[in-house]
């Protein structure tokens, strides 16, 4: 219970952790792109208008002539319709002074931008010593026209910008809108990693619950324990062989591994018994396919193994059991458990005789009605099964396999 809540507990904390940093470090590398441009624009757009003021106002002779003789009212007339001509700029003023040295000095005061003109005659050759030309302008209103409402300056948290103007962005990396975003990535992703975790923890515990009686049941059965992990490889084997993959060559192994399941269900003296066995015994021992499928029908991860380990028992010429078959109707996956099974029982360890050497049966197995294309594909490729990897996802083998 505890393990049940604690998965989808640390699922859901490390998928909402992650989503949300992931997004933190897109804002801010977004944001330091964005700052880079913004400055650029900031800077561009404070000097182009300085130097248009400068150009068309305080390098001109006529009002050069009227600040150097002192005459200043006259010279703001011709002057004021600056905040006309140039809608950015607030205010305009011409005072006595010192003019500064370049043509124009921006400086930030607060949140107002102060640009210092010189005054000078048209050839610029000479600049009115005493006076000085300023214009005032909001920063906010300079933001606002590069980007419109998306920064604002803010002397208390403000990073550096141009000229020194405090800028944070309007919008936070945590609004509401990136919130919900935030959120519905996460859930999205979280019912992904559930889904998949669910899905393969239902396989891992259905499995090694019938692996586990399986286990339970060979021990019933020394003679042929380890028979149905032996199958379960073999099987495997031919799968790839025959270019099984993914959810098929799984299905094959697990089928292979739990074909004989049903043997629970039959007597035990019945199941041990090392003489032949009668005909009633017989009509018993055949039903284990039919119990091996209504023991997987019941668990949902295996009811579509159920007709492959049902027809584990069937020939090809019909002489099988139980449904008695003939090839072409026996599903692929239920012939190669026959033939498995076939050799694994001829090869096998059994108290009762000496286990027969692969070879000889192959020979005996050329002779039974088992599909020879797959006796084949095993006597052809049986040399390479020493050297065989299982795949991760495979539950147990068998030693004797591996020693093969
Ligand atoms: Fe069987």
């Amino acid at each position: 219970m505890k393990r049940k809540l604690l998965v989808p507990i640390v699922v859901v904390f490390a998928t909402l952790l992650t989503v949300a940093s992931s997004f933190y470090i897109l804002n801010v590398y977004i944001d330091k792109k964005n700052a880079d441009t913004l400055d650029h624009a900031l800077k561009g757009l404070i000097d182009l208008q300085a130097s248009a003021v400068y150009n068309s106002y305080f390098a001109w002779t006529k009002l050069y002539d009227l600040a150097a003789q002192g005459n200043l009212a006259d010279a703001y007339n011709l002057a004021k319709d600056i905040t006309t001509s140039f809608p950015l700029i607030d205010s305009v003023e011409i005072d006595q002074g010192t003019p500064p040295s370049e043509n124009y000095v921006v400086t930030l005061d607060g949140e107002l931008l102060r640009i210092d003109y010189a005054i000078r005659d048209d050839d610029e050759l000479n600049t009115v010593p005493n006076t000085y030309a300023v214009t005032i302008i909001q920063a906010r209103k300079v933001l606002n026209f590069i980007a419109p409402n998306q920064y604002k300056v803010d002397p208390v948290r403000g990073r550096k910008s141009a000229y020194g103007i405090p800028i944070t962005a309007q919008a936070t990396v945590f609004s509401a809108t990136n919130i919900l975003i935030i959120c519905v990535i996460s859930i999205l992703i979280i019912w992904l990693l559930l889904q998949s975790y669910y899905k393969k923890s239902d396989f891992f515990l259905d499995t090694r619950g019938l692996e586990s009686i399986i286990y339970l049941f060979e021990q019933t059965e020394k003679a042929s324990a380890s028979h149905s992990r032996n199958v379960a490889i073999l099987a495997l084997f031919v799968g790839k062989l025959l270019k099984f993959s993914g959810k098929r060559l799984k299905n094959l192994y697990v089928a292979a591994l739990l074909h004989d399941i049903g043997k629970i269900g039959v007597p035990t003296n019945i199941i041990t018994k090392t003489g032949k066995l009668d005909s009633r015994e017989f009509t018993q021992m055949k039903q284990h396919p039919v119990i091996s499928a209504r023991i997987l029908n019941s668990f949902k991860e295996f009811d579509r193994l159920s007709d492959i380990v049902l027809h584990h028992h069937e020939r090809e010429d019909g002489s099988g059991y139980p449904e008695g078959l003939k090839s072409k109707d026996i599903p692929l996956e239920s012939k190669i458990i026959a033939v498995v099974d076939v050799f694994e029982a001829l090869v096998g360890e059994r108290p009762y005789r000496n286990p027969i050497h692969p070879s000889s049966a192959f020979e005996k197995m050329k002779q039974m009605p088992l599909d020879q294309r797959i006796v084949a594909i095993l006597v052809d490729h049986y040399g390479e099964l020493g050297s065989f990897k299982p795949p991760k996802w495979v539950l147990s083998y068998s030693p004797w396999m591996f020693s093969a």
